[in-house]
């Protein structure tokens, strides 16, 4: 039987993360929306796609929750975005409160499932969703770190000249200003950038990646990023639905990991089977350490306020 991933959010993430998943032949989708016909709409659009992309996943959209029924996988896009001038944290209340509703829902038809969560402040919402959903910390994973590694490869591979697959970055934190590029695990085909790049300049590439929603907000004025952050959520699914025991940068509810307890951080996971599989743990510099633990600071404050 083929796998089911539902998506709460049929706006411009979740349908794209539709159309990525469709593509790759992943799972059957089904998109969730409160707007009536857009989720509808947009399904049967991509079902519509699939002769000629050549790939044999039912795709359907509903505004009912029975339709995620026994999901595998449910991500959660659920939300407003940011708007020019806002910052993720300016996000807090009302997706707060779309959140805990939308996860109550999920979890009564899906019990079993896995929830990627992409709405932002991410890493309160990841929170929202654990303690919302009851599960255990393997089953709620936050999508943050691959779209900001995503960025910092992307920028990395146009410096240098490279091909992006030649490039690894990593990206710890929260998905904030706060968030922790480190330049130094971050190679071109295994050498790392530090030997190959300039300290100014990869700290000009790593702004520009802590900025990189931002950029993409001015540029539409309407809304905020989807491409990358849908592709990023994908690469994390299809991690969990083929068990591939992929280490990807996620949001994680932290338990004594680098000295971090009971928060969601972005710390570098093994995704497979189970969900969050494992959590790497890599000696960071007193610097990086500093960076890491200032990021929580940060996500710890935003959770206070909505009290999760
Ligand atoms: C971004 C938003 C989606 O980083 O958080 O583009």
């Amino acid at each position: 039987m083929r796998k089911k991933v539902s998506i709460v959010g049929a706006g411009n993430v979740g349908a794209t993360a539709a159309h990525w998943i469709a593509d790759k032949e992943l799972a059957d989708v089904v998109l969730v929306d409160v707007i009536e016909g857009v989720p509808q709409g947009k399904g049967l659009d991509l079902l519509e796609a699939m002769p000629i992309a050549k790939r044999d996943v039912h795709v359907s959209g509903s505004n009912d929750y029975a339709a995620t029924a026994n999901s595998d996988v449910v991500i959660i896009t659920a939300g407003i975005p940011r708007k020019p001038g806002m910052i993720r944290d300016d996000l807090l209340h009302t997706n707060f409160k779309i959140m805990s509703d939308v996860v109550a829902k999920v979890v009564a038809q899906s019990p079993e499932s896995i929830l990627i969560i992409v709405s932002n402040p991410l890493d309160a919402m990841a929170q929202t969703a654990y303690r919302q959903a009851g599960f255990n910390r393997e089953r709620v994973i936050g999508m943050a770190g691959v779209l900001d590694s995503a960025r910092f490869r992307a920028f990395i591979a146009e410096e240098l000249n490279v091909s992006v697959e030649n490039v690894t970055a990593f990206v710890l934190g929260g998905h904030g200003d706060t968030m922790v590029p480190l330049a130094r695990y971050s190679t071109v085909a295994g050498i790392p950038i530090t030997e190959l790049i300039a300290p100014e300049r990869v700290e000009q590439l790593v702004q520009r990646t802590r900025d990189g929603g931002a950029e993409i907000v001015k540029h539409l004025k309407t809304g905020s990023a989807f491409y990358a952050p849908s592709a990023a959520t994908v690469e994390m699914a299809e991690a969990i639905l083929k068990d591939k025991k992929k280490i990807l940068p996620c949001a994680a509810y932290l338990d004594g990991e680098y000295g971090i307890s009971g928060y969601y951080i972005g710390v570098p996971c093994k995704l497979g089977a189970a969900g969050l599989e494992q959590i790497i743990e890599i000696k960071l510099t007193a610097e990086e350490d500093a960076a890491l633990k200032k990021s929580a600071a940060a996500v710890k404050e935003l959770c206070a306020v909505i009290g999760v």
